[in-house]
């Protein structure tokens, strides 16, 4: 069943091409100008005007999609939008009113910590989306309303195709929720559609470059400690890289915002430390070259995530570069994140762990 795969983890990453295109599917209009989610019976376009604020909560790698999906929403609907990891949005009362609406994001659809925020958010009033990759799981069936991943099942505990449909999931509610409050017009809509039918075959693009990965993720496996940095959305998917790659190498890995490391974490940079760094957003490109120079004066060996066409001028400042095929920039987490999974399955292997089952994890956390 794991289909010519030597584990799960890389039969799911593989599938990550079938899952865009399964969560897209059907949920475009014909003429491509605009999203068509039909499943939102509760959260109608009236009560979509009526919402002053969004939350989302979630747990581990789903929190790191609600980050992207922060951006997504804020950016695409210019309403304001707040994340919480589940485990702490109950207990800082949150200001939930009428008006909110939370977002829930939950693989299994089962994570105690999720639920729980989603009960707390319907006890005082507020209207609850899941984002789920289960069809009647508890989320599914507590909420008001549900966005299906079609990832199909995920049985690796490292989150890859779920993260990834996920994020999919947010870009399609972003641009609807755009068109309901009339911030984005019908050309922007099916410039962005346009874009992310393109995502499946660049995703199989980076896929082929697996050889490249895997000689990293080997040399990488040799330390102890590294750093991924990013700024903006490419700092949302540093932090999923890092829990990646602790989740199944157990190496010990930090995601910082790039401007952050000279506040402290530079004192952590000495000769050979490996440090990921994602450099997709064009717009903030110089500022994250400025700190990627901090790091190389300390002796970090320096290995870049960038847009295709910018490798020769980034190799100028980095150790080594990979590129990824070019989308608009708030698409690039769907393609600048799978390198990194890739880099973390193929650290585990070289270590000898069990890849699908890493040690002290389960797959469905039902403990709060
Ligand atoms: O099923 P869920 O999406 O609610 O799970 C949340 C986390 O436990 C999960 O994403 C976890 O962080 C993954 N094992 C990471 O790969």
């Amino acid at each position: 069943e794991k289909a010519g795969f030597d584990h799960f983890m890389l039969k799911e990453i593989h599938e990550q091409p079938k899952a865009y295109r399964d969560t897209m599917r059907g949920r475009l209009s014909e003429d491509g100008t605009s999203v068509a989610l039909d499943e939102l019976t509760t959260i109608t376009p009236e009560e979509l005007r009526k919402f002053n604020r969004v939350h989302i909560v979630a747990c581990g790698t789903a929190m790191h999609a609600g980050m992207v999906g922060k951006t997504i929403i804020e950016q695409l609907a210019r309403i304001p939008v707040e994340t919480d990891v589940a485990s702490e949005y109950r207990y800082r009362s949150p200001i939930i009113t009428p008006e909110t609406l939370v977002i829930v994001v939950s693989q299994s659809g089962e994570t105690a910590d999720t639920l729980a925020a989603l009960r707390e958010a319907k006890r005082n009033g507020a209207r609850v989306l899941a984002i789920t990759n289960v069809v009647g799981s508890s989320v599914a069936r507590e909420a008001d309303d549900v966005i299906i991943t079609l990832a199909g099942p995920e049985i690796a505990v490292a989150s890859t195709k779920a993260y990834t449909s996920q994020l999919i999931a947010f870009y399609l509610f972003g641009l609807h929720y755009a068109q309901v409050l009339g911030t984005k017009d019908d050309a922007f809509v099916s410039h962005v559609l346009a874009a992310m039918q393109s995502l499946p075959e660049q995703v199989e693009k980076i896929l082929a470059q697996s050889e490249v990965i895997k000689a990293s993720a080997e040399s990488i496996s040799r330390h102890s400690s590294l750093f991924f940095i990013g700024r903006g959305l490419d700092y949302a998917v540093a932090l999923e890289g890092s829990l990646k790659l602790k989740e199944i190498s157990y190496i010990h890995s930090e995601a910082y915002a790039a401007g952050e490391l000279k506040h402290g974490t530079l004192a952590l940079i000495e000769e050979g430390i490996p440090v990921i760094s994602l450099i997709t957003q064009e717009d903030l490109q110089e500022k994250t070259l400025s700190n990627i120079k901090e790091v190389k004066a300390r002796g970090a060996n320096v290995f870049a995530i960038v847009n295709e066409g910018n490798e020769a001028e980034i190799a100028k400042s980095v150790d080594s570069v990979f590129s990824i095929p070019r989308t608009l920039a708030f698409l690039t987490p769907a393609l600048s994140v799978v390198p990194l999974q890739l880099l973390s399955y193929y650290a585990s292997l070289a270590l000898g762990h069990d890849v699908d089952k890493p040690r002290n994890l389960a797959k469905s956390v039902t403990v709060e």
